[in-house]
């Protein structure tokens, strides 16, 4: 069987027992800030496990694209993997361990062949009642053994999440294999005689997780609302069962890519050295493939930085083979094209892919060669790294310092890590520590207020009555605050929106509602510390005073615009998607009045037609006039929902919900921000700019609404004026310019021939005006070249004429003195330099200059002073000559 028939089978076999087949979820976990990666089956689960989310059936059966990345520095040996393809059945409150059992064990039967007496299995060490559940499915007592949590308790996934004893499948190669220990059974640790390996008789094929508990961040575990299942088992593994091969590289998965790195190396000597390196590459480039599919690209942290570790390890093991240029590109074609039918994500972000990996190679192959050679010296050198060379390694070098301790270990040296995260701590902290001082008194002041929150009126109102809770002037509290002083009011609630989500904060106006008619601007509204809005204040009429009632009032024009251009944010996030496909994600945003800025993950600029596309798919959007529905749901359950959230950003339990949308949803994202009601609000917009802001990553910028008029209000007129002006309609207008700029082009090449002309009739004069030097014939003076060009033009000329020469010619160009140098052939052999020459004649113009032997030139600062510069031209000569 390959291993698209085993996958096949598999889901097959579970659909026939009335599972739902679901697709694999992506790598990056959604809706799950505690997950680096997704790492087993029940990941996308956990909502429906957790009765957080009702899940459309209650069997379910998947393959997942599963990453694991406790083992990176093992991948090369026979076993470990860092991505693999997980097949699982999950019960949600459905059946429960005995079903789990019988399933299994049907399931190999009757479509893999693997007989019960190929198995044996493991319980957790409480769970007696597996063992008889396992005895009365057809496995004997004698091959069910007890293990403790380590072995045979699973999860959570991530620092929250379901969890409960499991029960592991084991396949038996048989007596013949491994330590051949009398007591040999599952999870055997023995190291097989004459042999550095560890025991492979037994290998874990299959995991049925019975979920139990809940396990909360504090450790705590509650009773799921319902005892599930979750199981998996590894495809490549089955398939290395299967096909009756050594290993999970000689599998039907991994054996043309393991042939394509050994193709594109050369490598003929296939010895387990060599075997070893062929392995990670092809292993971590099928993995990095698949990351960067699902939108995670190379950065110092989280889960860039695991695919940053596995690019580089590759790349590593690639030089170790010898193989010095690019490769990764090359396998990841290779993997796309053996795996893309299966996830058609690979073959739509194939750019991106090889974008992001060209890149990554770019940037560690040009440092890799002296990081090396640094690496070296210290291992020569030393018996074991301190942490601050394997800093040096990784801040100068890009070595991560698992790389770094790989490469030690390999030479027998060991590694000290203890003040490596200090290291880099210490770094960052460099970074942020101006702002940080300087924030910290402020930060203990908001603290001394003792309120937890500032509540936010601002969604339903821009205009609401408040009381002022406290005064912050010159970082200090205060009682009162008079005319044109500036202070922080913060107020017991307020309808000013804090900046936040890119959103910059609201302005407006405070009134007094004493009767003295007290009133000030507000110019800007920050979040102060998490939760506590403050208001950026000048006073303009009377006084304010901590306990004032007061009237505020956002300033509405700025408000709406910036609401406009954040719903067009939301527009375009989902336009984006839609055009380029999704793994387009947010990486930031800027929304203000005026314009939004929008940041997002995609390789290579957009092209013209890209850009008018996600420009029409807004517009389209706009013109149906959507509505744009807010709502407040659990994190969880949006996410689940298919709420896109700004990864990386924490979010409360509860979160505002903004969905634009019609009988179909176009849009629907986690979002603080505040919004129009309906898409027609927004008029239109227009993108006006698109740049690179680093690897990977986009820079839109687009207006909308009245920005959006004004600017096509302002392009209508010019080109009007431009059409009055060269007397053209607008649409005859491009012909027409294009055709002036013709015309300028050749009177400017007539020109410049005619210039020459003249110039060489001047030349024509200087050559009879020659000073001598010693023998040598010295041609100087001052010209009217109205170019540098034409200027090297003549003295080059004139060098070429007389022989013996040396041509000094000066001419005021755009207002600045500038100099050219040129020698006749025979003198450049003579040891003379035109560069010392225009050097030492530049001296008088106040400038610099050089160029080579034959010709030079210098431009300096003083023109009046030209003449005086060649006047000078035959005694610098003369002293050169003396000086000889
Ligand atoms: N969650 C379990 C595992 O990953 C079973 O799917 O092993």
């Amino acid at each position: 069987m390959n291993s698209e028939q085993i996958r096949e089978s598999f889901l097959k076999y579970f659909e026939n027992q009335d599972h739902l087949r679901l697709p694999s979820s992506s790598l990056i976990p959604i809706g799950d800030p505690s997950l680096l990666l997704t790492t087993a089956g029940m990941v996308q689960f956990k909502p429906y496990f957790s009765g957080e989310s009702v899940p459309p059936n209650n069997r379910l059966t998947t393959s997942q694209k599963s990453f694991r990345t406790s083992d990176i520095e093992e991948v090369g040996d026979d076993t470990h993997l860092t991505f693999f393809e997980m097949l699982g059945n999950f019960s949600i409150g459905d059946y429960f361990k005995e079903q789990a059992i019988l399933f299994a064990l049907d399931c190999l039967e009757t479509q893999f062949s693997i007989s019960k007496k190929q198995l044996s299995a493991t319980v957790h060490t409480s769970d007696d009642e597996s063992i008889l559940l396992w005895e009365k499915a057809g496995i004997p007592k004698k091959r069910i053994y007890k293990f403790g949590d380590s072995e045979n308790w699973w999860g959570p996934a991530g620092t929250e999440g379901p969890c409960g004893p499991c029960s592991e499948l084991h396949y038996d190669f048989g007596v013949d294999y491994g330590c051949k220990d009398t007591n040999c059974k599952p999870n055997c640790t023995n190291v097989i005689p004459d042999s550095k390996n560890t025991c492979n008789r037994y290998i874990e094929l299959w995991n049925l997780v019975f979920m139990q508990y809940y396990h909360h961040k504090d450790n705590k575990r509650t009773p799921l609302p319902k005892p599930s299942v979750d199981t998996g088992m590894g495809l490549e593994r089955l398939a290395s069962i299967l096909q009756n091969v050594a290993h999970i590289y000689e599998t039907d998965i991994f054996k043309p890519i393991v042939k394509q790195v050994q193709t594109i190396t050369k490598t003929k000597n296939l010895d387990p050295d060599n075997m070893y390196s062929i392995r990670v590459i092809a292993e971590h480039c099928r993995s990095a493939t698949f990351l960067i599919a699902d939108g995670v690209t190379p950065n110092n942290e989280g889960r860039g930085y695991v695919l940053r570790r596995i690019v580089r390890r590759a790349i590593r093991h690639s030089h170790r083979l010898g193989y010095n240029k690019p490769i990764l590109c090359d396998i990841a074609d290779f993997v796309i094209k053996e795996m893309g039918k299966i996830y058609p994500e690979l073959k739509q972000n194939q750019d991106f892919i090889k974008t992001i990996l060209r890149g990554e190679e770019e940037k560690f192959q040009e440092v890799f060669e002296r990081g090396s050679s640094y690496l070296n010296e210290i291992l020569s050198s030393k018996k074991t790294i301190p942490s601050d060379l394997s800093f040096k390694l990784w801040d100068t070098y890009g070595f991560p310092v698992e790389l770094t301790t790989e490469i030690a270990l390999e030479a027998g040296k060991k590694i000290d890590v203890t003040n490596f995260n200090e290291l880099m701590e210490l770094q960052k902290e460099k970074g942020r520590s101006a702002k940080r001082f300087s924030q910290t008194p402020k930060i203990q002041l908001y603290k001394t207020l003792k309120i937890d929150t500032t509540p936010f009126s601002g969604y339903e109102t821009i205009r609401d009555q408040a009381e002022i809770i406290a005064i912050i002037s010159k970082k200090e509290l205060v009682n009162t605050i008079s005319q044109d002083e500036t202070a922080e009011i913060i107020l017991d609630k307020t309808p000013f929106y804090p900046e936040g989500g890119g959103q910059i904060g609201d302005a407006g106006s405070i009134v007094s509602l004493n009767t003295d008619g007290s009133d000030l601007f507000i110019t800007d509204t920050q979040e102060a510390i998490p939760g506590i809005i403050t208001h950026y204040a000048t006073i303009s009429h009377g006084s304010f005073s901590v306990g004032d009632k007061v009237e505020c009032i956002v300033d509405e024009t700025r408000r709406t615009d910036t609401a406009r251009n954040h719903t067009a944010t939301h527009l375009l996030h989902a336009a984006l998607r839609q055009v380029l496909g999704n793994h387009v994600r947010q990486a930031g945003s800027l929304v203000t009045p005026e314009r939004l800025r929008f940041d997002f993950s995609h390789s290579g600029a957009l092209t013209q037609d890209q850009i008018n596309k996600v420009e029409w798919v807004v517009n389209e959007r706009i013109r149906h006039n959507m509505t744009v529905k807010k709502t407040e749901d659990d994190y969880k359950s949006a996410i689940s929902e298919g709420a896109l959230a700004f990864f990386g950003d924490k979010y409360a339990e509860k979160v505002r919900l903004v969905k634009i949308a019609n009988a179909k949803t176009f849009s629907f994202e986690v979002c603080g921000g505040t919004h129009v009601k309906s898409t027609g609000e927004l008029g239109s917009i227009y993108i006006t700019n698109e740049t690179s802001i680093g690897s990977g990553l986009r820079r839109i910028e687009a207006v909308s609404g009245r920005a959006a008029q004004k600017l096509n209000r302002t392009n209508i007129n010019l080109l009007q004026k431009l059409s009055n002006t060269l007397d053209s309609s607008t649409v005859e207008l491009e012909e027409k310019i294009s055709s002036l700029i013709e015309i300028i082009e050749s009177q400017k090449k007539l020109s410049e021939n005619l210039e020459r002309q003249i110039l060489i009739s001047d030349c024509q004069k200087l050559l009879k005006d020659i000073k001598n030097v010693s023998d040598i014939s010295i041609i100087s003076a001052c010209v009217n070249a109205s170019n540098q060009k034409l200027l090297r033009d003549m003295a080059d000329f004139l060098r070429k004429e007389k022989d013996n020469c040396i041509v000094v010619l000066g001419s005021v160009i755009n207002n600045r003195p500038a100099l050219v140098t040129a020698l006749s052939e025979n003198l450049i052999s003579k040891g003379f330099d035109a560069s010392l020459i225009v050097k030492k004649t530049a001296h008088y113009i106040d400038g610099g200059g050089g160029g080579k032997k034959d010709i030079a030139q210098a431009g300096g600062k003083n023109a009046n002073s030209l003449p005086n510069a060649i006047e000078k031209v035959p005694e610098i000569i003369q002293n050169i000559l003396e000086n000889r």
